[in-house]
């Protein structure tokens, strides 16, 4: 089981909505601010775009998303696909690990905008070892260059102390 996806995941996510209003809408902010040139997004651990306002997606012409988690498509599509729909967005969902095939990925995708929605932070829990976390998010970020690309995750994953 995937510690950000699967059936539990989904449903804290849904249980959770409203303590993660504020969250939402600051990212809603940010995202509004960001104005991509590309008409095609990659959106990169997308889950079910708890915390993804639909009408930032709603300006693409093409949204492309990958995930590993199996619940992530049915459940992005009943959050976000009428919406999409209705403004002629294109949705491809790939169940499919975009970090290991990045670079293939950004080469059949020359054009397009990409955005890690919530998921280089997560990679630390797919690593024993922090070393290989650091550079491999380093290799992420040179493969990049040149693209128009953004990222955003929580200031804490994991558990926490509550103080
Ligand atoms: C914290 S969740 C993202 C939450 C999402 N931003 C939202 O609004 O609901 C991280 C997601 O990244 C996915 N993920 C983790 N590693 C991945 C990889 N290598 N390739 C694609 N997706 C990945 C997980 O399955 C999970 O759905």
């Amino acid at each position: 089981m995937s510690p950000s996806g699967g059936l539990l995941w989904h449903w804290r996510a849904w249980r959770s909505q409203a303590q993660w209003r504020p969250v939402c809408a600051q990212i809603s902010d940010w995202l509004d601010q960001v104005e991509p040139r590309s008409s095609e997004l990659m959106l990169i651990g997308a889950s079910a775009g708890w915390m993804m306002p639909t009408a930032w997606l709603q300006r693409f012409k093409r949204v492309l998303v990958w995930d590993i988690d199996g619940l992530a498509e049915p459940l992005f599509r009943w959050r976000h696909g009428a919406a999409l729909k209705a403004s002629a967005t294109e949705l491809v969902f790939q169940r499919a690990d975009a970090l290991a095939n990045l670079d293939s990925l950004l080469d059949a995708h020359p054009q397009a905008c990409v955005l890690f929605d919530n998921v280089l932070g997560q990679v630390r829990f797919h690593f024993n070892d922090l070393d290989a976390v650091s550079d491999h998010i380093y290799k992420i970020t040179q493969a990049l260059k040149g693209r128009e690309w953004g990222s955003l995750h929580d200031a804490f994953s994991g558990p926490i102390e509550p103080a």
